[in-house]
């Protein structure tokens, strides 16, 4: 091959990431090997301790990493050859390169996982935290992005910690996807030696054995899940980001963002920019894109290994470190974000978002929703053209819609309006309160199966 034919090829400025995996997956073959008596002992040591010293050679930052030996794989080995000498050749019995990745990468996908699941407690940790200190304040709710009815800023944040455990237990259902043993499975048909799977396995921590060797060494739906659960968390941040930007701005004035987390404009001297939370919301975008790309990539595949699988890898290792710098970022500005209590309120006070309450009302009194729906719809309108809002309507003006109105009627508010909606679930402070209570111990759960 000339020069830039090879190159095309080389995975190592990016594989080298699955060092520790591979190593592992290596020292638990060679035992087994030993094991089974297909190498000796004396052998299999000489295997593992050199491995072992790679290790801390990749560690200390002084293992000699060659392009032209294309992958972690054949780097590791060629390494292990130059220090223990042609022993290190018995460590690829009963293995290929196919089996090997796929485990690398199995192992690889488990540990992420639980980085993510840490990650994405700590910000649900944040929200709690918030949703605690700010547990009577009442905001604007939206539909439409048009004020709705009141609720409680607390009932808001939680609603990202309902999205986040789900989260959760999408990437412990990945876990669970990723854990099964390649190994063992060979190029593609298994191995001619007397293996011993089960004790790789356990040595590795799977708890289980890939049933069908060709599906095993081209198998990635692992890491189309990993994608899926990734794009899908990103997806909840972008939502997240789009509302403190909005929160942010002089039209809401709900919460002023830490100065860390916004940057001044070049030209505009006033500006404080939102900026983290606009990346973290485009950062989505490329998360998608390795969805996509890894989908695409697998599509048409013919059993068993193709070397297309080889593009699995960057795209899955750019996931990670995004949603994993955009969960540790997001928690600190949810941290350190300022509340601004009363201009939430004095939102909430405006927009008609009694309306509901007042036909509610009526219902009470023994009316059709649907006929108090159009009574209070025109009193709203009243209302306007005196420009007040309807709530604050004489009962005299209230009565001009229905006789049903009486003095009671004057007294309804945007506190009764929340402590009204005492329902499971519902934005009650009794049932924000039991919720929040709820989410410390839900925190704690492990979804592991
Ligand atoms: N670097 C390769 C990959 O990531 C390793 C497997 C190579 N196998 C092969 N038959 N060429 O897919």
């Amino acid at each position: 091959m000339n020069p830039d034919a090879s190159q095309y090829a080389v995975s190592i400025q990016y594989d080298r990431r699955l060092y520790r995996e591979d190593i592992a997956g290596s020292v638990a073959h060679a035992r087994m090997l030993a094991k089974q008596e297909i190498i000796t002992e004396e052998e299999a040591a000489a295997i593992c301790d050199g491995l072992l010293a790679i290790r801390a050679e990749i560690e200390a930052g002084e293992f000699p990493w060659r392009p032209e030996l294309e992958d972690i794989h054949m780097n590791i080995e060629t390494r292990l050859r130059e220090r223990i000498g042609p022993t290190a050749g018995k460590l690829h019995t009963a293995r290929s390169r196919n089996d090997q990745v796929a485990t690398d990468l199995r192992l690889y996908a488990m540990r992420s996982r639980q980085r993510v699941d840490e990650a994405i407690a700590g910000l649900q940790k944040a929200l709690l935290a918030r949703a605690g200190e700010h547990s009577g304040v009442i905001m604007p709710g939206y539909t439409h992005l048009q004020r709705a009815q009141p609720v409680l800023f607390a009932h808001h944040l939680m609603a990202y910690f309902e999205m986040l455990h789900r989260d959760r237990a999408r990437f412990a259902h990945c876990r669970d996807a990723a854990d099964l043993l390649p190994l063992g499975s060979g190029a593609l048909a298994g191995a001619p030696y007397p293996l011993d799977r089960r004790f790789v396995a356990s040595e590795l921590g799977f708890s289980r054995l890939s049933a069908n060797s060709m599906d095993a060494v081209s198998d990635r739906d692992f890491l189309a899940e990993y994608h899926s659960a990734a794009a899908i968390c990103m997806m909840h941040l972008s939502r997240l980001a789009e509302e403190l930007v909005l929160w942010s701005s002089q039209e809401f004035g709900f919460i002023s963002l830490a100065p860390r987390h916004t940057t001044g404009s070049s030209i505009m001297p006033q500006k404080r920019n939102p900026d983290f939370a606009e990346l973290g919301r485009g950062k989505t975008g490329r998360v998608y894109g390795h969805l996509m790309a890894i989908l695409t990539t697998l599509k048409g595949l013919p059993l068993t290994y193709n070397r297309d699988l080889q593009e699995d890898k960057e795209g899955f290792f750019d996931t990670e470190e995004t949603l994993l710098s955009t969960l540790e970022i997001f928690s600190d500005m949810i941290g350190a974000m300022t509340v601004n209590a009363s201009r939430m309120e004095d939102a909430a006070q405006r927009g008609n978002m009694l309306a509901t309450d007042l036909a509610d009302y009526l219902v009470g009194r023994g009316m059709p929703f649907r006929e108090a729906h159009g009574v209070v719809r025109r009193a709203s309108e009243h209302a306007r053209s005196l420009g007040k809002e309807v709530h604050q309507l004489t009962l005299e003006e209230y009565r001009r819609f229905s006789d049903l109105f009486d003095s009671d009627a004057l007294e309804i508010s945007l506190k009764g309006s929340v402590e009204g909606r005492d329902v499971p679930g519902g934005a009650a402070p009794r049932r924000v309160q039991e919720a929040i209570a709820a989410a410390k111990a839900r925190l704690e759960e492990s979804f592991d199966t």
